[in-house]
């Protein structure tokens, strides 16, 4: 079955499937995008990935293209014509196709785009039985890394570092010798007195919904939390580190460049909280 993509009011053969050569998106980045998981045939946190989408054009004072409503009638739509059972569903919203000048066109629409993959999330489980191994590199974003752009050069350098160095992630650093995320992901660790810990949502970094969702279990599990910054080398003399992120759900990291994490396997917090966000996914 060829997949489909929805592109500003069609749904199309993923090959006839194309943006506008005068999309802003295009000529500067002038987008947004969001990545959702459908896992066992549901979408998983869709509302707080629209509710983020909302909040990203809203900071680059792009309209929503659609109703919300309406939005969510084309993704179910997409992900039905797909027969997305597990599955990605990448979301696009570009300020429109106009002719290129930096400042914001007056007549400009904004333009979205949804394609649908398959994704195998058994893969994603398996690599958690075992852990990642993860690379470190400087963080050289703007100072919007709250707002999900599609300017991701500094993270596909970053990605690409990592594979290879034949790890999963690069772990980014700021000025300060600070850990801010992960090239499309959040870092946290768990320290020797088990608490956990991850980079505060103010400090520039992508607020990511895998990281709210992995906030509430550990709460229930009565875990002390930590929103701050921490530095490379309190990481990697922590008891425990992992990542988080739509495709790598909860991912225990064992390795950081050349130092190993623990005992190099997954640690035991760690092990809980990856299998509560499976369990949370079960039951979405
Ligand atoms: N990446 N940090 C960055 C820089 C990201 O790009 C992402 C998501 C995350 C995790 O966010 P969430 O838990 O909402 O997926 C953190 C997506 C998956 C991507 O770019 O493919």
């Amino acid at each position: 079955m060829s997949r489909i993509a929805y592109v500003n009011g069609a749904y199309l053969p993923m090959d006839t499937a194309f943006i506008h050569i005068e999309d802003r998106a295009n000529q500067f980045a002038d987008a947004v995008y969001e990545v959702v998981t459908v896992y066992n045939g549901r979408f998983i946190d869709m509302d707080a990935h629209i509710d983020r989408l909302e909040r990203s054009l809203n900071e680059l004072h792009i309209q929503m293209p659609m109703a919300r409503s309406a939005m969510m009638v084309v993704l179910a739509e997409t992900a039905r014509k797909n027969r997305a059972t597990n599955a990605i569903l990448y979301i696009q919203v570009s300020r429109g196709i106009v002719k290129r000048d930096h400042a914001f066109p007056v007549a400009a629409r904004p333009c979205l785009t949804v394609t649908c993959r398959r994704f195998d999330f058994a893969a994603v489980k398996a690599r958690a039985e075992k852990g990642i191994k993860t690379i470190t590199t400087p963080d050289i974003r703007w100072g919007r890394c709250d707002i999900k752009s599609t300017s991701l050069l500094p993270n596909v350098l970053a990605k690409q570092a990592a594979k290879e160095q034949g790890a999963a992630e690069a772990i980014m650093l700021d000025e300060a010798g600070n850990i801010t995320e992960g090239s499309s992901t959040n870092v946290w660790m768990v320290t020797k007195d088990g608490v956990l810990v991850t980079r505060s949502i103010d400090d520039n970094i992508l607020p990511g919904i895998t990281r709210a969702a992995v906030m509430t279990i550990a709460r229930d599990f009565q875990i002390k939390i930590e929103e701050r910054a921490f530095s490379l080398a309190e990481a990697q003399n922590a008891a425990e580190m992992f990542l988080t992120s739509s495709t790598n759900c909860a991912m225990p990291i064992i390795m950081v460049d050349t130092k190993k994490i623990g005992d190099g396997k997954p640690g035991s917090t760690t092990k809980r909280i990856v299998d509560a966000y499976w369990s949370m996914m079960e039951k979405a």
